[in-house]
């Protein structure tokens, strides 16, 4: 077997030493040189392009467009990403050139659904807005109707899709006594649904039902723009509206809309459309959105886990094995 090139598109967690001693070391070393782009930006699509045409495999992320010409065009034999999502990734284009696509799925569960708490009672509590008004001198007295949200505990929680981090967020939801709605695409089994205490209902009965409403389903061309004029419509005036899975579920200007004319009472996004926000955005002007810069996954125990993951995929493609974690294992067929 001939020794590979690789090209990782940024600097990861220590992890990447890993990857050295690999590719620095011993004869079984399926790795011949590891290019790191050492830039705080992604490298430029062009970048990609010739760096697709002259390595054997990529270690990306998300914000990396690996399209259908980067992927006709390359000599790439494995595409391992650092993410449990992959709609930068043109899959059907990577299977038909037979090319394995890795993802990292699991380990960000709890991370994301952690995320999405914190956001949930950011929004309800006002904790942005509460420090934005101490920080500004604002805080004279305790007053009577300072800064009030609604209750969480008791609340109705709507789950737009139950996989493993809508059930992550439904698992903590217990410790608030909420009752639990959740849609999906499918109905999940009895035994998940009673474990879970979670009740299936239709998209719209959970927009009309719920006080807080939460998004953990893919982005895709069935889900862009799910949530727009019409389903804001549906919203209580009270709701509060998260999202922690992809920006263009959302349609930002309905968004916008719903929240500057309380058709909804707030927000939280740790996912734009497109991220990062364009700094003009009217959404950064509204007092009751939150914005996070998509750090879902960010705790220091989650990225190292993906990074490992990430480099135990890129490895196994470029030796020729099954991926741990494969996307399209229909390459294999
Ligand atoms: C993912 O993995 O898809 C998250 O959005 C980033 O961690």
């Amino acid at each position: 077997m001939s020794l590979a090139k690789v090209f990782i598109t940024r600097r990861l967690p220590t992890e990447l030493e890993q990857l050295y001693a690999i590719a620095s070391g011993t004869a079984r070393s399926a790795i011949a040189s590891v290019e790191v782009w050492p830039e705080r930006q992604p490298p430029p699509y062009e970048v990609l392009l010739a760096k697709a045409q002259n390595v054997d495999g990529f270690l990306c992320l998300l914000t990396d467009k690996i399209d259908r010409q980067l992927i006709e065009n390359s000599s790439l034999k494995v595409i391992s990403q650092m993410a449990v999502g992959y709609d930068n990734i043109d899959i059907a284009a990577a299977t038909a050139q037979k090319i394995p696509v890795g993802h990292t799925p699991g380990v960000l569960t709890d991370a994301t659904a952690d995320l999405t708490w914190a956001l949930l009672m950011a929004a309800a509590r006002r904790v942005v807005e509460a420090d934005q008004f101490t920080r500004a001198g604002l805080w004279q007295t305790w007053e009577p109707d300072l800064l009030l949200g609604p209750n969480v505990a008791g609340a109705t929680l709507g789950i737009i899709g139950l996989g493993r981090i809508g059930q992550g967020v439904a698992r903590r939801a217990h410790g608030f006594d909420m009752k639990i709605l959740y849609t999906n695409r499918h109905q999940s089994d009895s035994e998940l649904e009673k474990t879970l205490n979670v009740e299936f209902v239709p998209l719209e009965t959970l927009l009309r039902k719920s006080d807080f409403i939460t998004i953990h389903t893919p982005a895709s061309d069935d889900t862009y723009h799910l949530i727009s004029d019409r389903q804001f419509a549906l919203m209580k005036s009270s709701a509060i509206l998260i999202n922690t899975a992809r920006g263009s579920i959302i349609d930002q200007d309905a968004l916008y809309h719903a929240l500057s004319q309380n058709q909804i009472a707030a927000a939280a996004l740790d996912v734009t459309e497109p991220e990062p926000i364009p700094k003009d955005s009217p959404l950064l002007t509204l007092d009751n959105l939150i914005i996070t810069p998509h750090i879902g996954s960010a705790s220091r125990q989650t990225r190292s886990k993906m990074a490992t993951i990430a480099i135990a995929n890129l490895i196994a493609g470029l030796k020729g094995d099954r991926l741990p974690y494969c996307v399209n294992p229909q390459v294999y067929d």
